[in-house]
């Protein structure tokens, strides 16, 4: 399997040229995401991607620092138009140095989790990068026991470089690496119910 920066690279245009897959689901994001957010909110969102979310959420908070592991990604994120001006788009994972502890009043990452091999050093990450009281704020796809579709295609598809390396969790288990990692969960919700994309507020203890 190839290392995430590669593949997300090699995946990049073709990600940017792809429509949302469920439109109500991820405007229910976006609007619960808000619902949580203020105009005084210094936001990091970690695994941007090319950006969409990042400008959604720029006029509900004062200023995100958007980031993603593929430069191609960035690029892609940094051309779009209409741009935000306190928007900042940077290539890099939540462990840069140049990211410093308790700076952050929001973390969000979507659609990201999941993709990792180490998620309780991301999250723990993120709350070392949040200031007391700050939200950390994801979706992950749930993908454990729902079916043997997925555990069947998946490997062939990373086998032949068509997919990255995904982790099969329960929401328990993907609850329990949050509140390990010192957080306590708002809100909860299931953008879309099927299969489970958790949607997880969740505020530093
Ligand atoms: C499925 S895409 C989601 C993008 C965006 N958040 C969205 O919802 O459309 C996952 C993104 O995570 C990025 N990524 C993967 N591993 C990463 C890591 N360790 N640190 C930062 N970004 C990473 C990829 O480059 C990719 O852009």
């Amino acid at each position: 399997m190839r290392n995430p920066e590669n593949f997300w690279d090699g995946a990049a245009k073709k990600y940017a040229r792809s429509p949302v897959k469920n439109q109500q689901a991820y405007s229910q994001t976006i609007e619960r995401c808000k619902a949580h957010l203020s105009l005084n909110d210094n936001v990091l969102e970690i695994g941007c991607g090319t950006g969409s979310t990042a400008l959604l959420l720029a006029d509900s908070v004062a200023r995100i620092t958007a980031s993603d592991i593929s430069g191609n990604m960035i690029e892609i994120a940094r051309a779009k138009e209409p741009r935000a001006e306190n928007v900042t788009f940077v290539k890099g994972t939540a462990f840069d140095d140049t990211f410093e502890a308790g700076s952050f009043s929001a973390v969000v990452t979507f659609n990201f989790l999941h993709l990792l091999k180490d998620i309780p050093a991301t999250v723990r990450r993120a709350n070392e990068l949040l200031k007391p009281g700050g939200l950390f704020i994801s979706k992950s796809t749930c993908l454990a026991g729902q079916g043997v579709f997925w555990p069947i295609l998946l490997p062939v598809m990373q086998m032949i470089g068509f997919a990255p390396y995904v982790k099969f969790l329960t929401i328990e288990e993907l609850e329990g690496m949050i509140t390990s990692a010192g957080f306590e969960i708002v809100e909860t919700g299931d953008y879309p119910a099927s299969p489970p994309n958790r949607f997880i507020v969740a505020r530093k203890t």
